[in-house]
């Protein structure tokens, strides 16, 4: 009897197992080549691994071994950071085409360091952490680092953003965040002024924004519906490019508004242009379309400044057929561990705080500042990613 039953709650698992993963199947990208998981397998696969971590962690490992894993955690930014620098991977790839043997002392040479001794410290960090196989050669992560593209500019970007760290306590206390308490100017103003900050945040938006761009794509139904879109603060097109090459319809047209040294940085696709505008500029107009987009925009800004550029939003969306769609997070409650992408949600959270002006939003801040901007939630729909695709229209009360 037990069998019979037991057997059959297996079977009924396996066939709700069967059927998630034939509900969400694997995408790929035309534009970028990333693929994404099953719905099921990136719904859980996050809280498997951090239910195993936190109860190795809390049950198993002795404290001394806990902490450092935490402290390992913060080396690793900084060794790779300084690998980074000093164009670590770049030498070991020489070395590897000279067919000479990478070593502690010829990576050392190569890369003009007269500590062998530090480096070899370095070195045999990152074979520990499984950067570097036991013969100090590149795996296919270090092999994708040096080739640029994926974590280039992420790299450029963590100068600034690592020297905030140390200052959290003493912004607090000022009431200041810790990247302005660092460097007496917001990031953004930072990449105005240095415009090689600029570029190095977008390159990194998009490259980790491609399966997320991807996810917003698929997992959102209808897009098919809009003649055009707009994608507000939309960098170099990542979502109108993963837009333009999914869509059946070769009449939609995508219009990506962003601050004018970014917009010759768009594509070639006749479908997509580019135009200039400045949230925060005044006198800065949105082309008219049929659908405005707000993908990981609102969250780099406080409430105030989420209103400057919603009121400009707002007006456009007169008539009831237009739509805001905005592509954020939508933060869990703390309450209970619900959500299988808290921690990742919550790092993101604190990283809105400290560098830009901004914040994650839960579903009731969400409704809260669309209601103050005269706007409401028509309905939400997850992604394979850490958004949520919020679709929103103009609220008939205003
Ligand atoms: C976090 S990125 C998001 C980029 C893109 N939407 C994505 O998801 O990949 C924020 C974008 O806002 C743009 N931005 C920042 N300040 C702006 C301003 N004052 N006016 C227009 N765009 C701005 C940045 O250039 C950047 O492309």
């Amino acid at each position: 009897m037990i069998i019979q039953v037991l057997g059959t709650v297996v079977a009924i698992l396996l066939v709700f197992i069967i059927v998630q993963i034939a509900r969400k199947p694997p995408a790929r990208s035309k534009v970028s080549g990333v693929k994404l998981p099953p719905g099921i397998i990136f719904r859980w696969m996050p809280r498997i691994i951090f239910e195993i971590e936190s109860f190795i962690l809390r049950r198993i490992l002795p404290l001394e071994t806990a902490a450092m894993k935490v402290l390992s955690q913060q080396q690793m930014l900084g060794i790779l950071n300084a690998c980074h620098q000093l164009r670590v991977w770049d030498a070991i790839h020489a070395l590897e085409n000279d067919e000479e043997l990478p070593t502690p002392t010829s990576i050392a040479n190569k890369v003009h360091v007269p500590d062998v001794s530090g480096i070899k410290c370095m070195l045999d960090y990152l074979v520990a952490q499984r950067f570097l196989t036991p013969g100090y050669r590149l795996t296919p992560f270090t092999e994708g680092m040096r080739q640029g593209g994926c974590l280039e500019g992420l790299f450029t970007v963590m100068g600034p953003l690592f020297q905030q760290m140390p200052n959290i306590a003493p912004a607090l206390k000022q009431g200041r965040k810790p990247f302005s308490y660092t460097h007496n100017t917001t990031f953004f103003e930072l990449c105005k002024k240095q415009p090689i900050y600029s570029h190095a945040f977008d390159q990194m938006m998009t490259t980790t924004q491609a399966a997320p761009a991807l996810a917003a794509a698929i997992d959102f139904p209808f897009w098919y519906k809009y003649n055009s879109i707009v994608d507000i603060g939309g960098g170099s097109g990542t979502l109108s490019l993963e837009l333009a090459s999914r869509t059946s319809r070769l009449d939609q047209r995508f219009i990506v508004c962003d601050q004018a040294q970014l917009c010759d940085a768009c594509t070639n696709d006749p479908r997509i242009s580019s135009h200039p505008f400045d949230f925060f500029d005044t006198n800065a107009t949105l082309p008219d379309a049929d659908c405005y987009v707000l993908k990981n925009v609102l969250h780099n800004w406080s409430d105030a400044g989420c209103q400057t550029i919603l009121q400009k939003i707002t007006p456009m969306l007169a008539d009831n057929s237009k739509v805001l769609i905005i592509i954020d997070l939508v933060l869990p409650p703390t309450t209970k561990r619900t959500d299988p992408l808290m921690p990742q949600k919550y790092s993101y959270n604190f990283a809105m705080f400290a560098t830009f002006l901004g914040k994650e939003r839960n579903l009731a801040d969400w409704s809260r500042l669309l209601a103050d901007a005269g706007l409401e939630i028509v309905d939400l729909h997850n992604t394979r990613s850490l958004n949520s695709v919020l679709r929103c229209r103009r609220s008939p009360h205003s």
